[in-house]
């Protein structure tokens, strides 16, 4: 089947949703997405969204806390126009009945700005410590009940489809028409043509054995944006978020920097307090340093956690301000009003990606991207925490504004797109491929590319990716494909960029951290990390 639309939107998280709504003003609108419509790491964000709204606030705070945090990599231009359009993208969501936690003491006072790791003010806005799950409601009863809306849940976006792949022909000057997507339930790969494509298909913990993010975070759009030929930037910066729930039964469980924000320590098995010996803001440094020094002295002591102890707060303020975390870690029998929580790092945010101008355009004509899927210059070496999804909304309506401009002028495509050919692939009997390859990826990129990496490991890595990719590969054009085995290639693909970006990067900066040259270079490497492959 053949599906046609204005916009094609791959992804219901902040980005996708706020594109959606926004472009269905002017013309029809697609958003596939491979599960649910609200699972998505949006729908799990806690701490919240970072934008300037207190009176002793100012813009050039927020933009020295950020360009602070990327430790030399940000784009300057961009970190000003976010930190600048972000008050009134919250005025849009607030206006579509996003409602975030005002002063309980005296609410006409104004909004509870939280405080987070790197920020020097408080300038966080949440709702209670569930942030994401009220922005997703929102948005997404909003974008239902659009009538130039479809959202199509559990289609999978398997490629894009490009002029080059169609016509064989290898430019630089790529066009993107639409994508191929797998209808899930129905068994059937689907063509979706559109003259614009928003990439919103959010980052890839997934990647890494242990992450804080939900099952969704693939990389299937950097990955598919790569194999059609876009630039990709910046791989090898992959955060690690300091605190999350250390339990056998806990599944990727987060435990906000806010609770850090509200006096949280971070402390040995033993009691002592560390993170003085690190930096001067201790527990409440930028993030790359926090997670950094938990490894250190998890190495050192041969610890598998340390703990985050806000025992100094009463129950009273605990289970209000953080019901999530509170009943969480309640019904795992941690008790935060009386005793310290143990925590790890996990992998956490990917802070390269799809490489986006100031409008969110990739370098393939007619293909956007926004979110964490995209590289827009913002975060630089180490994102600043709660700037992810001011981002994602700055750029989902920057693309909006380009695309306004671009519709009335666009001209339909005259290219006959084929539809998706299977190439007679049959079923697998083999789907332990699958999921030894899953499990071998993610236990790789957590020992060999994770907080502290060598030459050595990573040399390691790309030998034991690049085998099982060239497997990977050749089961996937014999076999019926399926989410499992699409969501394996495309970590695959993200995995082999993160090691390609991590050994390009001779030096240490944010994220990126190598024994073998533990020193920034500002000289060599105060740039970007840039791969690209034409089709
Ligand atoms: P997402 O919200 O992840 O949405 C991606 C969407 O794409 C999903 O709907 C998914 O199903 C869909 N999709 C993916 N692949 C495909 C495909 N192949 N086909 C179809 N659909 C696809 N950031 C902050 O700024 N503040 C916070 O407090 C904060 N807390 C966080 C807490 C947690 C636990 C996590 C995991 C992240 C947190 N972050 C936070 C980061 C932030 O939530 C994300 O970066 C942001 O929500 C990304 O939004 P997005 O719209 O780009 O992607
Ligand atoms: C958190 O609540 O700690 C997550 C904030 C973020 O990732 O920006």
């Amino acid at each position: 089947m053949e599906i046609r639309t204005d916009f094609l939107v791959i992804g219901s998280g902040l980005a996708g949703l706020f594109f959606a709504i926004r472009a269905a003003d002017i013309g029809t609108v697609a958003v596939v997405t491979k599960k649910d419509k609200i699972e998505s790491s949006t729908n799990y964000a806690q701490g919240g969204i970072a934008a300037v709204m207190a009176e002793d606030d100012c813009f050039d705070s927020h933009v020295a806390d950020t360009l602070t945090s990327g430790v030399g990599l940000c784009n300057e231009d961009i970190v000003n126009l976010v930190v600048k359009e972000g008050p009134e993208r919250i005025d849009d969501l607030i206006d579509w009945g996003v409602s975030f936690s005002k002063k309980s003491d005296a609410p006409e006072r104004g909004f509870d700005l939280g405080r987070e790791g790197g920020h020097s003010h408080r300038r966080v806005l949440h709702a209670k410590d569930y942030t994401g799950r009220e922005i997703e409601r929102v948005l997404s009863e909003r974008a239902e009940q659009h009538p130039n809306i479809a959202i199509y849940e559990n289609h999978f976006a398997v490629n894009l489809i490009t002029r080059s792949k169609l016509t064989g022909e290898r430019r630089s000057a790529n066009l993107c028409l639409g994508a191929y997507v797998l209808d899930i339930e129905g068994r059937a790969i689907h063509t979706f043509r559109a003259p614009y494509v928003v990439l919103a298909s959010g980052g890839s913990g997934k990647t890494y054995l242990y992450t804080s993010n939900p099952d969704i975070a693939t990389g299937d759009g950097l990955a598919m944006a790569y194999r059609a030929g876009a630039a990709i930037a910046n791989m090898e910066f992959f955060q690690f978020h300091p605190t999350c729930l250390y339990h056998p039964a806990a599944k990727s469980f987060l435990v906000s920097e806010a609770v850090r924000g509200e006096g949280g320590e971070l402390k040995l098995r033993n009691g002592s307090a560390f993170m003085e010996k690190y930096h001067p803001l201790k527990s409440l440094a930028p993030r790359d340093v926090v997670a950094r020094a938990i490894d250190t002295e998890m190495k050192r002591n041969g610890d598998d956690f340390v703990l985050l102890d806000i025992t100094h707060k009463d129950r009273d303020f605990l289970s209000k301000r953080f019901p999530t975390i509170y009943e969480r870690c309640l019904s795992l029998g941690i008790d935060m009003a009386c005793e310290p929580i143990p925590v790890v790092p996990a992998a956490h945010y990917q802070c390269g990606g799809v490489l986006v101008d100031d409008y969110a355009r990739t370098t393939i004509e007619g293909l956007f991207a926004c979110g964490e899927v995209a590289c827009t210059g913002l975060h630089g070496a180490n994102r600043l925490a709660s700037n992810s999804l001011l981002e994602a909304v700055v750029f989902a309506n920057r693309a909006f504004l380009k695309v306004s401009e671009m519709l009335p002028g666009k001209t339909e495509e005259s290219f006959s797109i084929p539809p998706w050919d299977p190439k007679g692939a049959t079923e697998s009997d083999e789907s332990i491929v699958v999921s030894h390859n899953w499990d071998e990826i993610r236990r790789c990129m957590w020992n060999y590319v994770g907080i502290v990496r060598s030459d050595k490991r990573l040399a390691r890595a790309k030998r034991r990716i690049d085998l099982i990719k060239q497997e990977i590969d050749e089961y996937y054009w014999n076999f019926t494909i399926t989410p499992d085995l699409l969501e394996l290639r495309n970590i695959a693909d993200v995995a082999q960029l993160i090691v390609a970006c991590a050994i390009m990067r001779k030096e240490s900066r944010g994220l990126h951290n190598t024994i073998d040259y533990p020193t920034k270079d500002d000289a060599n490497w105060r740039r970007n990390t840039i791969i690209q492959q034409y089709p």
